[in-house]
């Protein structure tokens, strides 16, 4: 039986297109943190959306499930098989052409399998801007980008990655390929189908194509540094700058002083400030001018409120780089301290402090000597309240400890990696049971026979 899949896989997708060997498999069945590993039958990998479209009807027809991945940087295991060795891990990076670019309109046609990247580079050759961005932008494809709705550190302006996706063309669970690339910002013909397939986290269907909304590169960016004393001074500092910059602010990043000297210890860079409590990277772009005056009048209020002890604006869009690698290389420097749970949580922005000052010293009480490890987009309220574990660690009951207190907060669970194969049991004890009954009549109705990503977001 799997050897006849297996020939009908090659048939439909030519050379190359099907990965057996064990070595060649490796990379696809364990997830970008080494924390989830599966086996596979294959790796299938299609190069058109027919061949996308074949090879799931033929996976369909042997009821053998499909595991869709695109650059395998998810953070919640969602794009690796399970152990039984029978799933097709559906790797779409042969697809990963730009098929079109419409500067007067500010869209770009795109194909799943295009590294996030590539796509920003293409934008900006055409003086547009790819607005979603994130520090596995270099491997994360676009597929994955809509599938896991990602978020990252522009949404504050530009919304998560909805909010770029006007048309999808995707591959149903028997192989109906729908067809919706339609660059339109208006279209209320029937319901907005494309919204099933964004953050459903390949559960409904696979992603071939998406065509993007783009918008105008701006001219002029400004990136501060700043230290800070406490999450409530991060929180006035945001209310500043949304006074003096409105809706420029792009980016409002929130670091603990300890995440901060993880990254200095483990990757050799060096914060501009010296050791704070707090950090915060805050940028704000425009096309008009004034903004560094704006920028300038954030900082000056927020030293002499106190919020700010010490900041640095940065000259240079080389120097504007360099305090960004510093936030971004603190998930590198967090798998290199050791094993880590991750709490991808969120809360509304102005509980971030509650929420913290509730958390640590309970996390702390209950495990000792694990290590916190407490950063993200506090201007979406947005915090990776991720545990760095000390052996022995109960990490179930440190999971339910730290996901009652964001519940208790008015918050969610995952505010942007999804639920994958990692948060599943939680979402279920989390969310109103209404809310996951209407979860399975959606699944039933779209994959009644469980081909798509099995177990993933909703328990199999
Ligand atoms: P994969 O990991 O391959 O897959 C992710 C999920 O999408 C899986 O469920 C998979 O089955 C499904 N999928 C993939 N392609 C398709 C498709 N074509 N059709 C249907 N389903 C598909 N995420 C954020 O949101 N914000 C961040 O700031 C952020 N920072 C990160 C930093 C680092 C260092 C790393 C390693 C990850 C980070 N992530 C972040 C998580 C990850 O990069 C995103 O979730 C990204 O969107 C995943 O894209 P991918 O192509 O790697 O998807
Ligand atoms: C980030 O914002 O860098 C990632 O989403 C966070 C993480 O690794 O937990
Ligand atoms: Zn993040």
């Amino acid at each position: 039986m799997s050897s006849d899949l297996l020939s009908a896989l090659r048939a439909i997708t030519g050379d190359g297109g099907v990965l057996t060997e064990a070595a060649d498999l490796e990379p696809y069945v364990t997830d970008w943190r080494g924390m989830f590993h599966g086996r596979a039958l294959c790796v299938a990998l299609p190069r058109t959306t027919q061949e996308v479209s074949a090879v799931v009807r033929a996976c369909a027809a042997a009821g053998v499930p499909v595991v869709p991945q695109g650059g395998n940087t998810g953070l919640s295991g969602g794009a690796t098989p399970d152990a039984s060795g029978r799933q097709v891990v559906l790797c779409l990076k042969r697809m990963n052409a730009i098929r079109a670019i419409d500067v007067a309109g500010e869209t770009m046609e795109v194909e799943a399998g295009c590294v996030l990247q590539t796509a920003q580079q293409a934008a900006r050759a055409r003086a547009l801007l790819l607005p979603v961005s994130l520090a596995a932008e270099g491997s994360a494809c676009v597929g994955g980008i809509v599938a896991t709705n990602a978020g990252g550190t522009n949404v504050l302006r530009y919304g998560m990655a909805r909010a770029r996706v006007l048309g999808l063309e995707v591959v149903l669970a028997d192989g109906t390929v729908v067809e919706g690339l339609r660059a339109l910002r208006k279209d209320n013909a029937g319901y907005d189908w494309k919204q099933w397939f964004i953050g459903t986290e390949g559960t409904l269907g696979v992603v071939t194509a998406a065509i993007l909304q783009l918008a105008p590169l701006p001219r002029h960016t400004v990136t501060a540094w700043l230290a800070l004393p406490s999450p409530e001074a991060a929180i006035a500092v945001l209310r500043a700058a949304r006074q003096e910059l409105g809706d420029a602010l792009s980016g409002f990043e929130l670091m603990s002083g300890e995440a901060i000297a993880r990254v200095e210890q483990h990757l050799g860079l060096r914060s501009p400030l010296p050791a704070a409590p707090w950090f915060v990277l805050l940028e704000a772009s425009a096309s008009l001018g004034g903004l560094r005056e704006a920028a300038e009048a954030v900082l000056a209020r927020s030293l002499e409120a106190g919020d700010a002890t010490d900041c640095v604006l940065a000259e240079s869009g080389q120097q504007a780089a360099a305090l960004w690698k510093l936030r971004e290389c603190i998930t590198e420097a967090e798998a290199r301290t050791g094993k880590s749970m991750k709490h991808d949580v969120s809360v509304p922005v102005s509980a971030i402090p509650a929420f913290l000052a509730a958390a640590d010293p309970a996390v702390a009480a209950a495990f000792p000597g694990v290590r916190i490890n407490a950063f993200g987009h506090a201007g979406d309220g947005n915090i990776h309240y991720n545990v760095i574990l000390a052996p022995g660690t109960d990490t179930a009951a440190l999971n339910v400890l730290v996901h009652d207190l964001v519940v208790r907060h008015g918050g969610s669970i995952s505010a942007e990696h999804g639920l994958g194969q990692y948060r599943v049991d939680e979402a279920l004890r989390t969310r109103h049971a209404a809310e996951t009954d209407l979860a399975r009549r959606i699944k039933r109705a779209l994959d009644p026979g469980g081909v798509l990503n099995p177990g993933k977001v909703l328990p199999q």
